[in-house]
């Protein structure tokens, strides 16, 4: 019976919240989704009380657009089944952007490798590679080795092929999620995590950059690119990702204690579309 008040407490507390949840699960269980919306909540609140610092609108803002982590990670990987293993598939259609991104991300990468305090040019990882357009394009030019990782086998299945002469520079092939990956300590020159930031909710990007900054080896280098919002936070509901403000993107990188060296707007994109940003991290 006490407990039954606790919870209707509770329930009253976030009842904001919760009016756009499934009123099933409200209704009936303090389920493990609700539990776990609380104890999220709980503890941002109070990471904010201690340290006064946006944390708490960081990790709210991602889980009030998503509406639950899991279906979150569940509907991406849902929409990627039915994308193509093409180029046109990895750029959402909008395959006449794909030489402008290469050539910019290939200056952007020179910047950082081979040369005294760069990086070197021995072993980059891409994350979320897809059918590895990166890895063919930007990264094995430059790199001796590359390792692929993305959730989708069917993306890595292709890559064999459509990287080409160069795939046997490909080492190792990562069929995982990125919030489930550790990659291994002091590893890589050059971290590329290119349009899948915005498929992982906030505590667990910041989690990833983490992982991501124990790979790196001395003077090696983190380049995220990806679009980025003019305000806020927004669900893209069609293949479940957000779009971030920079400000959003800045303290996720600052909570993972790294720092953003150079950051750059892709240019000669059109208006209409999304602006896109490269951003090195140490
Ligand atoms: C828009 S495509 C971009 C592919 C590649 N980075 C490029 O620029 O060509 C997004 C890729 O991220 C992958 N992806 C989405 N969510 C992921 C996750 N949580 N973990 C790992 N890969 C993910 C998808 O399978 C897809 O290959």
């Amino acid at each position: 019976m006490e407990e039954k008040v606790e919870w209707k407490k509770a329930h009253y507390a976030f009842k904001s919240r919760w009016d756009s949840t499934d009123g099933n699960m409200c209704r009936h269980s303090m389920s493990f989704f609700l539990h776990k919306t609380i104890r999220a909540d709980f503890f941002s609140s109070y990471l904010f009380l201690l340290e006064q610092l946006p944390l708490v609108k960081l990790f709210t803002l991602t889980s009030e657009v998503i509406n639950g982590e899991m279906q979150f990670y569940a509907r991406a990987k849902h929409f990627y089944e039915e994308v193509p293993a093409t180029e046109e598939g990895m750029m959402g259609d909008f395959l006449e952007l794909n030489s402008i991104d290469v050539e910019s991300s290939s200056v952007f990468l020179r910047k950082f490798v081979g040369g005294p305090g760069k990086a070197e040019t021995e072993y980059a990882l891409d994350c979320g590679c897809g059918i590895g357009r990166v890895t063919r394009h930007v990264l094995l030019p430059v790199f001796s080795s590359v390792d692929l990782v993305d959730m989708m086998d069917n993306f890595l299945y292709e890559a064999f092929s459509y990287i080409g002469r160069d795939v046997r520079k490909v080492k190792d092939y990562f069929c995982v999620a990125l919030q489930n990956l550790t990659p291994s300590i002091k590893k890589y020159d050059v971290i590329w995590i290119q349009w899948v930031t915005g498929h992982l909710t906030d505590k667990d990007l910041m989690e990833f950059l983490i992982k991501c900054k124990y790979s790196l080896k001395d003077d090696g280098v983190i380049i995220i690119k990806d679009n980025v919002g003019r305000q806020g936070c927004i669900l893209d509901q069609s293949d479940s990702s957000v779009i971030r403000e920079i400000e959003i993107l800045r303290n996720i990188i600052a909570k993972a204690d790294l720092e953003i060296i150079c950051a750059e707007k892709q240019l000669d994109i059109p208006e209409q579309f999304v602006p896109v940003w490269m951003l090195a991290l140490k």
